[in-house]
């Protein structure tokens, strides 16, 4: 058993952006090919604290190198203010020929990264006829933190951010690691969300709101919103919009927007496709330039096992982690 602590898995994905962003990809071709096996997560709540959750995503990635595992993550809001993130947790990964768990990673670095490349590859591919050069980041935790690295580098033309937190000091905090991390970019912290969300038209929403709080009213013609925290918009908002989601059967559960809306309209023909159709799609896909497109992604176990792949692999080539070998 490999064993991964967080600051080694971070270590060794610092120099990794385009090999997480591949692997994000093949991840979702391989999908949409049929070539994974995908089980709905399992959401572990709390009679006495709702907001707090556990989940488990089970899945199996076939292709050149197939992996399987699992992933163990939860969700505990409130530690925020107390200095802690948000979510940490486990990923397992398998051996495909004999089941024994062959690795066992910190999860956190993991979660992040696939789902901000997952981000950064739907704002490339969805594309408008102007090219986006800046982007709202509406909540300024980690998931933007890293959707902001993400689509810096899939996006070279992005030269400006915008950001808006309902915690001020957050909002603060996020600007002045951006002049540290991302040096050259405009950085403007928004005075309100009305402001953020009409500044450009490609918007990420990485919040931790449980119930819908925004319409699209104050969203420009032609923008894309990166619905990555899933309960923001308001079924209506999503009903009238265009949308990709990275799998109809995951995102519809667990009251997601898009969830609301197909419980609303009785169906999901509202939902175009999938981000794999998109990548395998022979003509690119272009973005709706009067109305509002939303990329909902669930979030799929089997970006978690892409990337702890990559993980792995660099770990084994440069002889890091602890090695146990009484498991099996
Ligand atoms: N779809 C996926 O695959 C996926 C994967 C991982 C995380 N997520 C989601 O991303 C979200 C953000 O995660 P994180 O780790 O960055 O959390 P975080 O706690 O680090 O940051 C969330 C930030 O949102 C702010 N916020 C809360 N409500 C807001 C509102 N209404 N308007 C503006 N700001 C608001 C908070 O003050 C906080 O700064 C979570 O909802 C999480 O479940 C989605």
């Amino acid at each position: 058993m490999l064993i991964l602590g967080n600051e080694q898995v971070r270590s060794l994905l610092s120099d990794a952006d385009d090999e997480v962003l591949a692997a994000v990809r093949a991840a979702y071709v391989e999908h949409e090919r049929g070539r994974t096996a995908l089980p709905h997560s399992v959401f572990l709540r709390f009679p006495e604290e709702q907001r707090n959750r556990i989940i488990a995503l089970p899945a199996y990635l076939g292709g050149d190198d197939p992996v399987t595992g699992v992933k163990w993550i939860s969700s505990f809001p409130g530690n925020v203010a107390a200095g802690q993130p948000r979510a940490s947790g486990v990923i397992v990964l398998n051996s495909v020929h004999t089941g024994v768990p062959e690795a066992l990673l910190n999860a956190a670095v993991i979660s992040a990264r696939r789902t901000a490349a997952s981000a950064a590859l739907a704002a490339a591919t969805i594309r408008s006829v102007v090219p986006d050069t800046g982007i709202a980041l509406v909540g300024c935790g980690v998931i933007n933190g890293e959707v902001l690295r993400f689509v810096t580098r899939a996006m070279p033309l992005v030269d400006t951010v915008t950001l808006f937190d309902t915690d001020l000091a957050r909002a603060e905090a996020f600007a002045a690691d951006c002049a540290h991390r991302h040096p050259g970019l405009k950085v403007e912290v928004a005075a309100d969300i009305a402001t953020a969300l009409g500044a450009h038209r490609l918007v990420s929403l990485a919040t931790t709101a449980v119930t819908p709080h925004l319409d699209g009213g104050q969203l420009r013609p032609g923008t894309l919103v990166l619905h990555l925290s899933l309960r923001d918009l308001t079924a209506a908002t999503v009903l009238a919009s265009a949308n990709i989601v990275d799998d109809v059967d995951h995102v519809c559960r667990a009251s997601t927007s898009v969830h609301l809306a197909a419980e609303q309209a009785g169906h999901t023909r509202f939902v175009s496709a999938s981000l794999g159709a998109l990548l395998l799609a022979d003509e690119p896909y272009r973005r709706d330039e009067r109305g509002l497109t939303l990329f909902s992604p669930f979030g799929l176990g089997i970006l978690d096992l892409a990337v702890s792949n990559l993980v792995r692999r660099r770990a084994l080539a440069r002889g890091v982690g602890t090695e146990l070998a009484d498991f099996t």
